[in-house]
């Protein structure tokens, strides 16, 4: 019987888990699950003998394919796939995909709880500002960018995005105004939300030309990943600019040095946007039948190492 093995450093809910099972004993496949590991070793051992895998952000490295000799699939129940070496599950044959969509409003109603408990100083009993009237440029207009600027519309704030693989006519029936580049976005909004995702171009794109162009009282929300971020510019950026403040899903390397800027800077200290009870069933269900749809009829929608 082929085995689905779902590993997860930080686990979906329990329903979801039992969900995730239904589906794949239904299917006819034996379900293994690994929760809360302590080192990839752990991982490694219960990869050895499966057919697929079921991931959220844990690291599918060139390790993991060199044990896991039945592996067929990887599915990363979520969006982001860079903890995945697709390179080398392309050399080994073994397809890789994500589960578009199905996390996405989770992480965007993250993006305004913490702009919301920044704008209010913490909930500590100073006074705060208003998101209404504000202008916020959405950096990446896909899933997740999309539903922040339909949300943020319903906060009264006038949005703007930047996306050079959307068209901008779709941008534009969405009533969000397009902007040409990413230095027009920054130089126009007070708020901006991250929604790259992370790759040679992106990584350490977000510069000190960029966040020093934004208008008084900048403010980056960053639900995307931690590497598209240059560091050194953000520590220069709280150093120069005391109305610069910084909200992150995703703690930087950076972060004993940002400590001192409690009210300015805000990090979960695990990652929250998709930690969901909704999001963990819908990417987690759906992870599961992608991959019984590959194995029993080689449905390779969603593949991403094509
Ligand atoms: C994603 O890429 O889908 C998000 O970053 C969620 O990551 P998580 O599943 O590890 O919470």
């Amino acid at each position: 019987m082929k085995k689905i093995l779902i590993a997860t450093d930080k686990p979906f809910s329990k329903v979801a888990v039992q969900a995730i099972q239904g589906v794949i004993k239904e299917a006819g496949y034996e379900c293994v699950l690994l929760e809360k590991y302590t080192s990839p070793a752990e991982f490694h051992k219960a990869a050895s003998d499966v057919d697929a895998i079921i991931i959220r952000s844990d690291v599918v490295d060139k390790d993991v394919f060199k044990v896991a000799k039945n592996l067929k699939i990887v599915v990363r129940a979520g969006a982001g796939y860079d903890n995945v070496d697709l390179a080398t599950a392309t050399e080994k044959g073994v397809v890789v995909m994500n589960t578009p969509g199905q996390n996405s409003n989770a992480v965007a109603e993250l993006v305004f709880g913490m702009l919301v408990y920044l704008n209010r100083g913490g909930f500590d009993g100073s006074t705060g500002s208003e998101l209404r009237n504000k202008k916020i440029g959405i950096h990446a207009y896909g899933y997740v960018g999309r539903i922040v600027a339909l949300i943020a519309k319903g906060f009264g704030m006038k949005v703007y995005a930047h996306d050079p693989f959307v068209d901008r006519v779709l941008i534009e029936n969405d009533g969000i105004k397009f902007e040409e580049t990413a230095a027009d976005l920054f130089s126009k909004c007070q708020y901006i939300s991250l929604h790259i995702p992370l790759s040679k171009t992106t990584r350490e794109a977000i510069n000190y030309e960029l966040m020093s162009s934004m208008p008084e009282g900048a403010t980056i929300v960053n639900t995307a990943r931690k590497e598209v971020i240059h560091e050194p510019s953000l520590i220069k950026m709280f150093e120069q600019r005391p109305d610069f403040r910084y909200a992150t899903d995703i703690e930087p390397d950076c972060k004993e040095q940002l400590a001192k800027y409690k009210g300015r800077y805000f990090a979960t200290s695990k990652k929250m946007g998709a930690q969901t009870a909704e999001a963990n069933m819908n990417a987690g269900v759906a992870a599961a039948k992608q991959i019984i749809n590959f194995l029993d009829k080689g449905d390779t929608t969603f593949q991403v190492n094509k």
